[in-house]
């Protein structure tokens, strides 16, 4: 049975079905504001969070990776600090918009494409990253069965999300945060619609999202060994976990 990252939200779509092209409607449309209102929502923390992130989880030169959901590239840019180029980073997102933005900031390959079916080949990346987009597929069972697929064994995957705190004051803080002023800050700023509606959106996905048992089950079923969830802040959630056998770089 397919599993789904949360229930079907019927405000913004008729059936689970119609969610792909509900989502990628919203990031097109959204997509130039991205960058701005992510940077001030999260206080200007996002490169230097992602950056270290990646160098903590161990990605290095010569490693390949693929960037799944890579949106406008706010992994890939710090991936390529790292690995010194952007020559063996691959970038692959469904939303031609968001792709466009992320063309104009690194030379690497770029794929339009879907999490759940990769249109790469198998065994192929040392590393795989996917940043704050989860919430997004269709199938967590399927996405995790091809992360399994094209990584090679040895090969590394990090998963970075955002988690509803269990605590009751930061829970609400984080309600209130995520669900009022966030999305109110982000039409007042941008002055577009399309951007509030993203930044809602984003809180309802975060809200009813699977708890993070479900993600490190599904990952272990999926075939994926040394599954682990990292929490910083007691905000951000970093799954980890590896494709069994020898590591090649
Ligand atoms: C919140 S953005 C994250 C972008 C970037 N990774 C970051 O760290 O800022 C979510 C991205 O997921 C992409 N996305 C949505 N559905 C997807 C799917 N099924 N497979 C891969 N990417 C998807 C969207 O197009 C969007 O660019």
């Amino acid at each position: 049975m397919t599993m789904l990252p949360h229930p079907t939200l019927t405000e913004h779509y008729g059936t689970a079905e119609e969610k792909p092209e509900f989502v990628n409607r919203l990031f097109d449309r959204a997509a130039r504001h991205y960058d701005a209102v992510v940077g001030w929502g999260f206080l200007q923390s996002g490169a230097s969070y992602r950056r270290w992130a990646l160098k903590e989880h161990g990605l290095r030169p010569p490693h390949h990776l693929l960037d799944v959901a890579c949106g406008t590239g706010l992994v890939a840019v710090e991936a390529a600090t790292i690995l010194g180029t952007a020559e063996n980073i691959t970038c692959l997102d469904p939303s031609e918009g968001m792709l466009e933005v992320a063309r104009s900031k690194l030379a690497a390959h770029f794929i339009l494409g879907r999490a759940e079916q990769l249109p790469l080949p198998d065994n192929s990346f040392d590393f795989l990253t996917m940043g704050y987009a989860l919430r997004h597929v269709t199938s967590l069972d399927r996405t995790f069965h091809e992360y399994h697929r094209v990584l090679k064994p040895g090969g590394k995957l990090l998963i970075l999300e955002i988690t509803k705190p269990i605590g009751r004051v930061s829970g609400l803080f984080f309600r209130l945060y995520f669900r009022r002023i966030y999305p109110f800050l982000t039409l007042l700023f941008t002055r577009s619609h399309d951007a509030r509606n993203m930044m809602r959106y984003y809180w309802e996905t975060m809200d009813t999202c699977v708890r993070p048992d479900s993600v490190l089950k599904a990952l272990s079923d999926a075939g994926l060994t040394q599954v682990k969830r990292n929490i910083v802040l007691g905000l951000f959630s970093e799954y980890t976990a590896i494709k069994a056998g020898l590591a090649t770089a």
